[in-house]
């Protein structure tokens, strides 16, 4: 596995880094084949994926990309903490990406049985190494918790599963989630970890300078074994992390 990570200035300068590598894999693909990207919730990919739509649209042939989820909340698709609802403003409502190559979770089904389903539709659109589904890419974000994707602390069966995806509870809120699994997510050929803000420092800290008890959490566990991973953190998130690279 090859491990990198990299510190901006601001979330800005992290946006247009994470284009940029998107650009490049995405003409990478081979002509006929997709590019399977798995996209994160939260705050960062939400800038992110603004910068994107805002000064990169035309650089990516959205014809060439799939999209699926590696988590979701399960609320209604129309909810503003659907992960569906944010990706879509901030960034599919405005490129040219054929409907029918977006793939959302359905939140608002009954979690187990769309765990099932999604599970299926992964299978059947993202190509397979080891008879595993591969994402080209998976987009993850960190909780102050060291959860990510909806992996929470005390959850680590979920890297355990042979399952692609499980229903877990956020911790405070109870509110259920469905999410890739450990193994999933360990399979794809890239995993960016998109992190930004002082109050993900002291985490970012202790996964990366592989601290005490680092082997808790949920995102010190991502270790995509033939594949890539790539931190891509601002300077606040990043500040206390010894060897960038
Ligand atoms: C979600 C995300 C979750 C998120 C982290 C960081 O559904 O909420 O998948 O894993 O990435 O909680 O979120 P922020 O970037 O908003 O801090």
């Amino acid at each position: 596995m090859e491990k990198s990570i990299k510190i901006f200035d601001n979330i800005n300068e992290l946006a247009v880094f994470f284009a940029s590598l998107l650009i490049m894999k995405i003409h990478g693909t081979p002509e006929g084949q997709f590019f399977t990207i798995a996209l994160s919730g939260g705050s960062t990919p939400r800038a992110v994926f603004q910068q994107i739509a805002l000064k990169f649209r035309d650089q990516i042939d959205w014809k060439k990309v799939k999209v699926f989820w590696g988590d979701e909340r399960c609320v209604s698709p129309e909810s503003n903490e659907s992960n569906y609802r944010m990706a879509k403003e901030s960034l599919f409502d405005h490129v040219p990406i054929p409907a029918g190559q977006i793939f959302r979770i359905r939140g608002e089904e009954n979690p187990v049985s769309e765990s099932y389903r999604y599970a299926e539709v992964v299978a059947k659109h993202v190509y397979m190494h080891d008879n595993i589904a591969q994402f080209d890419m998976v987009m993850l974000g960190l909780g102050e918790d060291g959860h990510t994707a909806s992996i929470f602390p005390g959850r680590l069966d979920l890297f355990k599963t042979d399952k692609l995806f499980e229903v877990a509870e956020h911790p405070v809120s109870h509110q259920k989630r469905i999410s890739a699994t450990g193994g999933l997510i360990n399979h794809a050929r890239t995993v960016v970890f998109l992190v930004t803000g002082e109050s993900k420092s002291t985490m970012v800290s202790k996964i990366l300078n592989e601290k005490a008890d680092c082997e808790k959490l949920p995102a010190s566990l991502v270790f995509p074994g033939n594949g890539e991973l790539i931190w891509l953190l601002d300077d606040k998130a990043g500040s206390g992390v010894r060897s960038p690279n």
